[in-house]
């Protein structure tokens, strides 16, 4: 796999600590949100599949809570920083994108969340990933995913004591933006810079559901009023 231009790759070591700062404390109502949400749907010792699990998140407290986690993550500097936290060991780490993911043994939940769907800038890679993720599920296992709003596609500044950080997001048309970001950190060791720039694409969360029909899922349950302040559509679909 091509580790050059993933998105993330060049900062993946402060992506946490970034992302912490820029949402605060809703970031962490996300996490608590989006756990729990699994918690009630799939019972604890079932196989569960984190698409685009970034360094970890929701990967590897629910494999502490007992669940069989495998991580499947394309940008490999991100899987690292999964790799090398506490509670790893328990989380299976699979470097691959959503669409070239082939399970070897069918699982009972997925979950592809937090604007992973953003990631995917043609049809045919969201029908590829969206394939790959119904083949990965035993008939009757569940996908929490959510589809991001256009709002969400608006740059901002963030401002913390530690961390100025700009991101600008430019529609490029045909639903695609360029999403820059630049970012300084104050840290114990100094300053520290970087730069990151890729297309992001807006879906329309409509098409996505018929997509999602196609490969043979029904909604089970519109999650987006729980998750409100997320500007996303959060849904609960069961592989029929
Ligand atoms: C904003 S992060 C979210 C990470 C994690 N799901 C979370 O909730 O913290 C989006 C992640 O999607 C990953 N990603 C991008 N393209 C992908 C693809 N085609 N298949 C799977 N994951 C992808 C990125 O590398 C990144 O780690």
């Amino acid at each position: 796999m091509n580790h050059l231009h993933q998105p993330h790759a060049s900062w993946a070591q402060y992506y946490d600590l970034v992302f912490a700062e820029t949402f605060g404390e809703a970031y962490q109502d996300l996490t608590d949100k989006t756990l729990a949400q699994v918690r009630s749907c799939a019972e604890v010792g079932c196989r569960i599949v984190d698409f685009g699990a970034g360094t970890g998140r929701l990967a590897i407290p629910l494999a502490q809570y007992g669940y069989c986690v495998t991580a499947v993550e394309p940008c490999w500097e991100m899987l690292q920083q999964l790799a090398h936290k506490p509670g790893a060991e328990d989380v299976k780490l699979t470097h691959s994108t959503m669409a070239q993911f082939v399970a070897k043994q069918a699982f009972d939940a997925a979950i592809c969340a937090f604007t992973v769907l953003m990631y995917l800038l043609d049809e045919e890679a969201l029908q590829a990933s969206l394939q790959a993720v119904a083949d990965s599920l035993a008939s009757g296992g569940l996908l929490l995913i959510d589809i991001p709003d256009r709002q969400l596609f608006q740059g901002f500044v963030a401002q913390t004591k530690i961390m100025e950080r700009q991101v600008d997001i430019d529609p490029l048309g045909g639903g695609l933006y360029c999403f820059s970001d630049q970012t300084f950190l104050q840290l114990e060791s100094g300053t520290q810079h970087y730069y990151d720039e890729f297309c992001i694409r807006y879906w329309d969360s409509a098409f996505v559901v018929d997509q999602l029909r196609f490969c043979g899922f029904e909604v089970e349950a519109d999650l987006s009023a729980d998750f409100a302040d997320f500007m996303s559509h959060y849904l609960l679909l069961r592989k029929m």
